[in-house]
């Protein structure tokens, strides 16, 4: 069976989702664990999107809007762009798949800085393409190695900002002074799912490049929007590049619930606000015990926390979830003495904190 496979398939790995909350209790006969391991919002949906479903839920034997009309129209007001810039994807992960087989034929390049979001590499081993890996600096994405990783074959460059897993941006300058330096045939994917969680001025408004430069911009709702289940993110770019995003994309790739859902949740600024504290909050609360215990951490513009829990990541990840946490042990991303941990609501982080304390004995 195997050699009917496309060789560039099977040399792929399935990505390992964290663990959800439902398998954990089933699995270890628990009945209370916390999910700490996807960087979900742990304060739910708007309230406006969860009445905007049930309202909805009665029309959905009709197919959604494939152009997702009013979506686009509400996105392009708040961002100042226009509909025509804007791609609606099942999750930010939809347009990286998109992006990639577009983009990449056989043996040619991607640059994907490592440590980062696994689904690049995914993706473009799918697409028969290249990768070329760029270790991070510092624990932050290394623009000037990257710059330098530049060859005739580069067809993609992949920026987390925030970074996934370090929390770590690259700032407005170096990305000012990077997009200047390379060259036009690049397309240049700014992945910022963790966007809306961002409080460091020097973080770029990189929708300002996107006239001039090739440059995808990509955004989610499974964030700070708290709609993961629904499979719901954006991409924004120039209209050419836009066409042909749409030339692969499946005519129905975004249900009706999720457009629904994103189209209430957009302007709820309370609930943002009250998403981004929490998060502000927790941190504050997070590097003080972990300072207090003597762990070390990479402080984070996002809502996740890489913490360096010694050789033993695996198993404190294993207690965690026996004591009803889930984290995520970060062997995939080479960094073995490490795990990441979403911030949740103080109970949460509370409760992290104690169980970690007893899991690192
Ligand atoms: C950097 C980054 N990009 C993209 C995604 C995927 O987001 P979505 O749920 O929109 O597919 C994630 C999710 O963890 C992420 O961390």
């Amino acid at each position: 069976m195997r050699s009917l496979v496309n060789p560039d398939i099977l040399r792929v790995r399935p990505y390992e989702p964290g663990k959800p909350v439902e398998e954990v209790k089933r699995e270890l006969g628990l009945k209370r664990v916390i999910k700490l391991a996807s960087n979900e919002n742990p304060l739910g949906p708007s309230p406006e999107a969860v009445r905007a479903i049930k309202e909805f839920a009665s029309k959905i034997n009709f197919y959604p809007d494939g152009g997702g009309y009013y979506l686009k129209k509400a996105l392009s007001k708040k961002l100042f762009i226009e509909d025509k810039n804007i791609i609606l994807g099942n999750g930010s992960d939809e347009i990286i798949a998109m992006v990639s087989r577009i983009f990449l034929t056989r043996g040619e390049e991607a640059i994907v800085p490592t440590p980062s979001f696994l689904m690049y590499k995914i993706d473009v081993k799918i697409s028969g393409g290249k990768i070329i890996s760029v270790p991070l600096k510092n624990f932050r994405i290394d623009l000037k190695s990257i710059k330098e990783a530049i060859t005739p074959r580069t067809k993609l460059i992949f920026i987390a900002n925030p970074n996934n897993p370090t929390g770590t941006i690259v700032k407005k300058d170096e990305v000012r002074e990077f997009l200047e330096s390379i060259p036009e045939s690049i397309l240049t994917v700014f992945d910022e799912a963790y966007y809306e969680y961002v409080e460091n001025e020097e973080y770029p408004q990189t929708l300002e490049f996107m006239k001039e430069r090739n440059i995808l911009v990509l955004r989610t709702f499974s964030k700070i929007y708290g709609l993961a289940g629904l499979r719901i993110g954006y991409g924004i770019t120039k209209e050419e590049i836009v066409d042909i995003l749409n030339r692969v994309r499946p005519p129905f790739n975004v249900n009706s619930l999720a457009q629904i859902a994103a189209l209430a949740s957009i302007n709820d600024d309370y609930q943002i606000k009250r998403s981004r504290e929490l998060v502000r909050e927790g941190k504050k609360f997070l590097y003080s015990h972990l300072r207090k215990m003597g762990i070390s951490f990479v402080p984070t513009e996002a809502n996740f926390i890489l913490i360096k829990v010694g050789e033993n990541a695996k198993e404190v990840e294993n207690r965690l979830l026996h004591r009803g946490i889930i984290v995520r042990e970060m062997t995939p991303y080479n960094l073995p003495e490490y795990i990441r941990v979403s911030i949740g609501t103080m109970e949460q982080n509370e409760e992290f904190v104690r169980e970690l304390q007893v899991s690192l004995r």
